[in-house]
C-alpha cells in the first residue's frame, strides 16, 4: 500500500508527458513516418546528400549548421528555408546567418522528393534528415531520428537573434538559450563541437586580432589568424575565413575540444567554454574521450531535432521549400 501514492504520481506524471508530447507535437513524429506514404523516402534523401557530399563536401557541413539555425528559432519548421516574400524577410537576411551556403542544394534534395511523391514529404523533414546523413558522412554518430515535422508558413526573421546566440555572447546567456530548448549543460558544449567541421569568417573573430590580440589566444595561433585575417576590417571581395580544426576539418570529431583547451578557439563563445567553470569540465571529457563526445553530441542534436513541432493543423508540406505553399 506505501507505494499507491507514487503510482498516482507516476500515472500523473506519465499523463502530464503525454500532455505536454501532445502540445508539443511530438505525438506526431513517428520513426519511419512516410513508411505508407512514401517509402523510398529517406533512401532518395540519403542517396542525394551522398551524391552532393561527393561533389560538394561542404554539403555535408551546412546541413548540420541549417538544423541548428531551423531548429533553434522556434520550431524545426523550415521557416530558415523560405525567401523573402511579401514584404517579410527570409531569415537568411539575419545577421545571425552569415556565412550559410548550399541552399540551392537543398532545393535538389527537394525536388528528387517531389518527383518520387509530390507534396508528402516536408521541408523540416528534409532538414532533419539531411542533417543526420550529412553528419554520417563527416564521420559522425548515426542518429536515429523519427519523421513527421510540418513546415511553417511564415519567416520567424524578428526572432532569429532572440534564439542564435551571437559569436560573442557570454556564457551564461548561451546556457539559457539552449536550456530553452531543453538542452543541458552536457548538450550545450557537445553541440559547439560542430565546430569542428567548417569555417569561420574573418569578421566573427577579427574583433580579437585587432587593435589589440585577445590575452586569452595562444599567440602562435594568434599570428596565424592574423595571417589568415591581415587587415581590422575584412576585405568583402574576399573570401577570408578560418578553421577550428585544421588537422581534420571535414571530421566531427573531438579535435575541437583539445584545440579550444590549447586556446586556438576561433570565437569569442570557443574560448569562453573553456573559460567557464560551468563548462569546462565537459570540455576536458570531451577532449578525452571521442566516444563520449558523439555520444553526447547525438543526444542533445536528437532533442534539436524535436525542438517545439507544429502540431494538428498548423503548418502545411510545402512543395518548394522556398515558398509557402499558395492556398
Ligand atoms: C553558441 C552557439 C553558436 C554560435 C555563437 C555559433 C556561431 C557560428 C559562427 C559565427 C559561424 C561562422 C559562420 C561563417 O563565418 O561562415 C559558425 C559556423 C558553423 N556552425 Fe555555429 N554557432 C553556434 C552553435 C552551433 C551549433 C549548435 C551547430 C550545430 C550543431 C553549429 C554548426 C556550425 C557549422 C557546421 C558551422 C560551419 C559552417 C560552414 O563551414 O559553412 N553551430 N557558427
Ligand atoms: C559582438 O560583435 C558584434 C560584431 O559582430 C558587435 O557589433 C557587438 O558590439 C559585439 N558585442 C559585444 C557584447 O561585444
Ligand atoms: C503570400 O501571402 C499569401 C497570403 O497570406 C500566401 O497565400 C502566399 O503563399 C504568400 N506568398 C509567398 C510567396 O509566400
Amino acid at each position: 500500500m506505501a507505494n499507491q501514492p507514487r503510482s498516482i504520481a507516476s500515472l500523473l506524471f506519465l499523463s502530464l508527458t503525454l500532455l505536454l508530447q501532445f502540445c508539443s507535437g511530438k505525438d506526431q513524429l513517428q520513426l519511419n513516418y512516410y513508411s505508407e506514404s512514401c517509402p523510398q523516402a529517406e533512401e532518395i534523401i540519403k542517396e542525394e546528400v551522398t551524391k552532393l557530399y561527393h561533389k560538394h563536401g561542404n554539403t555535408a557541413v551546412s546541413w548540420l549548421r541549417l538544423i541548428f539555425h531551423d531548429c533553434m528559432v522556434k520550431s524545426c519548421d523550415a521557416s530558415v528555408l523560405l525567401d523573402t516574400a511579401n514584404g517579410t524577410a527570409s531569415e537568411k537576411t539575419s545577421g545571425r546567418s552569415f556565412g550559410m551556403r548550399n541552399f540551392k542544394y537543398i532545393d535538389t534534395i527537394k525536388e528528387a522528393l517531389e518527383s518520387a511523391c509530390p507534396e508528402t514529404v516536408s521541408c523540416a523533414d528534409t532538414v532533419a534528415l539531411s542533417a543526420r546523413d550529412g553528419i554520417v558522412l563527416l564521420g559522425g554518430p548515426r542518429i536515429e531520428m523519427k519523421t513527421g515535422r510540418k513546415d511553417s508558413k511564415e519567416s520567424h526573421v524578428a526572432e532569429v537573434e532572440k534564439f542564435i546566440p551571437n559569436h560573442n555572447d557570454s556564457m551564461s546567456l548561451v546556457l539559457s538559450r539552449f536550456q530553452s530548448v531543453g538542452i543541458d549543460v552536457e548538450g550545450t558544449v557537445a553541440l559547439l563541437g560542430a565546430h569542428s567541421v567548417g569555417r569561420i569568417h574573418c569578421a566573427n573573430f577579427v574583433q580579437r586580432l585587432y587593435p589589440t590580440v585577445d590575452p586569452t589566444l595562444n599567440p602562435e595561433f594568434a599570428k596565424y589568424l592574423k595571417g589568415r585575417c591581415p587587415t581590422p576590417v575584412p576585405d568583402p571581395k574576399k573570401v577570408e575565413y578560418a578553421r577550428t580544426d585544421r588537422v581534420t576539418p571535414m571530421v566531427l570529431d573531438n579535435l575541437y575540444y583539445k584545440s579550444i583547451l590549447s586556446h586556438k578557439g576561433l570565437l569569442l563563445v570557443d574560448e569562453e567554454l573553456v573559460a567557464d567553470p560551468t563548462t569546462h569540465p565537459f570540455v576536458e571529457k570531451m577532449a578525452d574521450d571521442n566516444g563520449y563526445f558523439l555520444d553526447q553530441f547525438s543526444r542533445a542534436l536528437l532533442v534539436l531535432s524535436e525542438n517545439n513541432l507544429l502540431t494538428g493543423d498548423q503548418g502545411e508540406i510545402r512543395k518548394d521549400c522556398r515558398y509557402a505553399n499558395r492556398d
